[in-house]
């Protein structure tokens, strides 16, 4: 943002919106020339005589309209608000949304620095379901394991890279919600300064089950939230909490996410799929099917390789993500509980479509916390077409 002057001098407009302050003259600087400098002097007698430089309009700078700086509706406002419109609300789950955001920001600052504080590589150790862990993966589970385990409403905490869920608090010592998460979602990607993210899903504890595996193998309909963390060019959280999904940027200066788009929409279609289209040839029938058809139907192809900012980019622009059963993963790739069920929940939200197989995503009922599904998502009309062909 800067000042605008409009008149017969040299241009120096810039690109703000503005309003009209007064008139202003100036004149040519060649009067203050110091005579004891050679080359002032010089420049001075090239000028002439002393006269009028420019004159014009000056005028005031006004905020531009794409500029969010500030708006001051934090992540925490947000909730707060959304919290008030439930008269029985407690303020629990303001709770665990600010331990996710605050794991989120300490998340964000490692990748960031990640080169330089030598966080990038491999830990050296495989996590349970047989991947080998980036250093980073286990930073980012530390982080949320802390802000979350911190939280008094929090009974069972599920990650991608812990073997078994672990109980904090249930029964007598309270505990209303169980957090399921992937720390650091695209890890594989990070050598090379991709976007990769964290993905949570919240659902609600029911104490009277005593296996903490149990507890959290629940459809994703039940989850009260869900969202995701994208650590790209900028830092976003989208949530939601099924009222709409929100999208929020983390500002770097304040330490604060704050909201960008309420009620965002993905788009009813686009010409776009997202797809490790290496593995091709060994999906089902009807993806191969789709994708021959996509090849004559003027698609384009968008594939990051992490999830979080594939289904981010589908969200905003509109086209299909897919993970469907390959060879190597005849269950699909794409953990329900932590990945597919809550990318499902805000695509829903976001008006779009989620299936894993025949059936809702959401309506899915996993038997084992890190079980894995078949999944394709995003553009309502792109996911029909998607299953128009039987997939
Ligand atoms: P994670 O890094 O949490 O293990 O998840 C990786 C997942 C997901 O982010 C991505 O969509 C997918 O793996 C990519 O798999 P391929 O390399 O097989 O395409
Ligand atoms: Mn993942
Ligand atoms: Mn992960």
């Amino acid at each position: 943002m800067g000042y605008r002057v409009e008149g017969n001098g040299p241009s120096v407009a810039q690109k703000s919106v503005t309003k009209p302050m007064g008139r202003f003259v100036c004149t040519n600087p060649r009067g203050g020339a110091d005579d004891s400098d050679p080359a002032a002097t010089a420049a001075a007698a090239r000028l002439g005589p002393p006269s009028a430089f420019c004159e014009g309009t000056l005028h005031e700078p006004v905020m531009p309209h794409n500029d969010l700086s500030d708006n001051l509706m934090s992540l925490q406002s947000h909730i707060l608000l959304e919290e008030a419109r439930h008269p029985s609300a407690s303020g629990d789950f303001t709770w665990i949304i600010s331990a996710i955001s605050l794991a989120a920001k300490s998340i964000a600052n490692h990748v960031r620095r990640a080169r330089l504080s030598g966080a990038i590589g491999r830990f050296g150790e495989v996590n349970v379901q047989g991947e080998e862990q980036q250093k980073l993966d286990v930073i980012a589970n530390k982080a949320l394991m802390r802000c979350l385990g911190t939280r008094a409403s929090v009974a069972v905490l599920a990650s991608e890279e812990d073997d078994e869920p672990s109980i904090l608090r249930r029964g007598n010592e309270g505990g209303k919600y169980c957090v399921l998460f992937d720390p650091l979602d695209g890890s594989s990607n990070l050598d090379t300064g991709v976007g990769v993210g964290t993905i949570f899903s919240i659902l609600r504890n029911d104490p009277s089950i005593p296996d903490a595996q149990e507890t959290v193998c629940q459809p994703g309909t039940q989850q009260v939230a869900a969202g995701y963390v994208l650590y790209g060019s900028s830092t976003i959280f989208v949530l939601t909490t099924g009222n709409g999904v929100a999208l929020f940027e983390l500002d770097p200066f304040i330490g604060s996410f704050l909201l960008v788009k309420d009620k965002v929409r993905i788009p009813e279609s686009n010409k776009v799929y997202s797809v490790n289209e290496a593995y091709a040839p060994t999906f089902p029938e009807p993806y191969r099917k789709y994708l021959e058809w996509a090849h004559t139907s003027g698609y384009s192809s968008r594939y990051i390789g992490s999830m979080v900012a594939d289904v981010h980019r589908t969200l905003l622009t509109g086209g299909v993500f897919m993970y469907p059963p390959t060879k190597k993963n005849p269950e699909g790739k794409i953990r329900y509980l932590y990945e597919a069920s809550p990318m499902a929940f805000i695509m829903e939200q976001a008006g779009g479509l989620a299936f894993s197989g025949a059936n809702r995503t959401l309506e899915y009922k996993p038997s084992k916390v890190h079980e894995r599904v078949p999944v394709l998502l995003g553009s309502r009309s792109e996911v029909e077409r998607v299953r128009s062909f039987g997939g």
